[in-house]
């Protein structure tokens, strides 16, 4: 048995725990074995190529080992420490930064294999092998190039480093145009150059920093999740181009697994927003949020105020209870003293359950996420689609921190910007309690016609602080 087979076994073993890792992943129950799964794969992943590098050592295999052990205590030194101190809301920007090491990595690894194994020149013999590699090298570092300089700005856009606001340059989808001509005339003079194209391939890696740079500048920070998404898809495809290159199996499914992940979560967010992927791609949209809405009491009418007090006395008479928790729990960091709200109802022999929106805050999951935080049971965290029939049946519903996942214009308004958009019917229940501070506008920057229903009460202040109040009373 030669070491060859040994990794090629490794790697098959891999590929099958990530794709267990994946499954894992899909529920929260099993999130935990997932990222072990995860973990254990990239572990054996990471080892075979170990392996294989000293078995094809040409170097004496103690210099290799040794270069080895050291970029693999750098980077997990590095990895662990920022892995410890990552704040949960600082995840998104670290992500982003986490991609442009695959973009620079794809990169590397095309202009390697490019000076390494040189193709001759046309008319010299080049194989339809020849001109298959070559073009493997040519995508493999464009995608890497776009996903570098594109995750670079994401990054600074999330950390708040650039400015969120979207760049908005004169002709800017014709600018994006001309730079992918001018990659496919670099690719034919690329492929007609051979082992003389190092040129071309330059000169498309300049315009292809450019271009990923240019493409995520023009997108609004809000939009910034989706763009994560996407650029964490991209990433996965230059991997996979870099296992074509590398001719490294492991890599090439590592890679479409990535990569289609990633589209399948963009599509799904764009979904929930009711927004086209192309409309995201283009720019221009979640330029500002929380704008004070003028005007908008004297278009719906009056909105009737409550206190924590009164909030406390009405749960204390309900049956079901239902949290709908948004964005600004997130800001108010109120999902402990909700946990511990809950926890009280509950005991008390009240339904209390949560409805979350797919889009619900700012990242995929990220109600989730805090929720998991406070440790609230995942059996009384519903979706969507799970909740919404049960609000006619719910006497009291809290909508904390959220706003336009729960506006009913999304369905009675065709004219609305978030027309169509599945929301959380929360207006059907008996009594509807709003938690926010203003009467501001969310993320799509629309008013609310729900804080203007007779059965809506607003309580204004801090959400955290709030719900620490009604604790209190109750
Ligand atoms: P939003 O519509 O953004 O509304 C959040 C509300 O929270 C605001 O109206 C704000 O009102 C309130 N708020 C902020 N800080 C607060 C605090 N400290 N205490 C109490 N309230 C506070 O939230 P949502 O309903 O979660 O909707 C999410 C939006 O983001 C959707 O439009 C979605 O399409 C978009 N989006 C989501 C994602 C993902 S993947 N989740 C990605 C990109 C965009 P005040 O300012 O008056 O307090």
């Amino acid at each position: 048995m030669t070491v060859e087979s040994v990794v090629q076994a490794g790697y098959l073993v891999a590929a099958v725990l990530f794709v267990l890792s994946l499954a894992g992943l899909a529920k929260q129950e099993t999130a935990r074995r997932g990222v072990v799964l995860g973990m254990s794969g990239m572990g054996l992943a990471l080892a075979a190529t170990v392996a294989l590098a000293l078995d094809r050592s040409e170097r004496p295999v103690g210099v290799t080992a040794g270069l080895i052990l050291l970029v693999l205590v750098v980077g997990a030194a590095v990895g662990t420490w920022r892995a410890r101190t990552v704040e949960m809301t600082q995840m998104p920007e670290l992500i982003a930064l986490l991609h442009s090491f695959v973009g620079a990595a794809a990169v590397l690894v095309g202009f390697g294999s490019y000076l390494t194994t040189p193709a001759p020149a046309d008319g010299a013999g080049t194989g339809s092998g020849a001109t298959v590699h070559l073009v493997e090298v040519f995508l493999g570092v464009l995608i890497g190039a776009v996903t570098l300089t594109g995750s670079i700005v994401a990054f600074g856009k999330l950390s708040a480093r650039l400015r969120s606001s979207p760049l908005l340059l004169p002709g800017r989808n014709w600018l994006n145009l001309a730079a992918l001509v001018a990659c496919g005339g670099l690719l034919w003079w690329f492929i007609v150059a051979g082992d003389a194209g190092l040129v071309p391939l330059l000169l498309m890696t300049v315009v292809a920093l450019a271009l990923g740079w240019h493409l995520v500048a023009a997108i609004g920070g809000g939009d910034m999740p989706v763009v994560v998404s996407m650029l964490n898809s991209y990433s996965g495809w230059a991997a996979a181009a870099a296992g074509f290159m590398l001719g490294n199996d492991l890599l090439i499914i590592t890679g479409a697994l990535v990569g289609s992940s990633g589209a399948i979560l963009s599509y799904l967010m764009c979904r929930a927003m009711n927004r086209s992927f192309v409309s995201v791609i283009l720019g221009g949209f979640g330029t500002g949020e929380g704008a004070a809405a003028p005007g908008a009491a004297v278009e719906h009418g009056s909105y009737r105020e409550t206190t924590a007090p009164e909030v406390a006395d009405r749960l204390a008479t309900a049956r079901s209870v239902v949290v709908v928790p948004g964005y600004g729990m997130a800001v108010a960091k109120a999902q402990y003293p909700v946990a511990d709200l809950v926890a009280r109802l509950t005991a008390r022999g009240i339904t209390v359950r949560f409805g979350i929106h797919p889009v619900a805050g700012r990242l995929p999951g990220h109600m989730n996420v805090l929720l998991a935080e406070a440790r609230v049971p995942y059996d009384q965290v519903l979706s969507m689609d799970e909740i919404n029939d049960e609000f006619p049946g719910t006497d009291v519903v809290l909508v904390i921190g959220a706003n336009d996942t729960v506006n009913p214009a999304a369905l009675d308004d065709p004219s609305s910007p978030i027309a169509g958009m599945p929301v959380l019917e929360v207006w059907q229940a008996r009594e509807v309690i709003v938690f926010k501070r203003s009467m501001a506008t969310g993320y799509a920057g629309v008013q609310n016609p729900l804080f203007f229903r007779e059965n809506t009460a607003m309580l204004f202040g801090d959400a955290k602080e709030q719900v620490e109040l009604i604790a209190k009373a109750l």
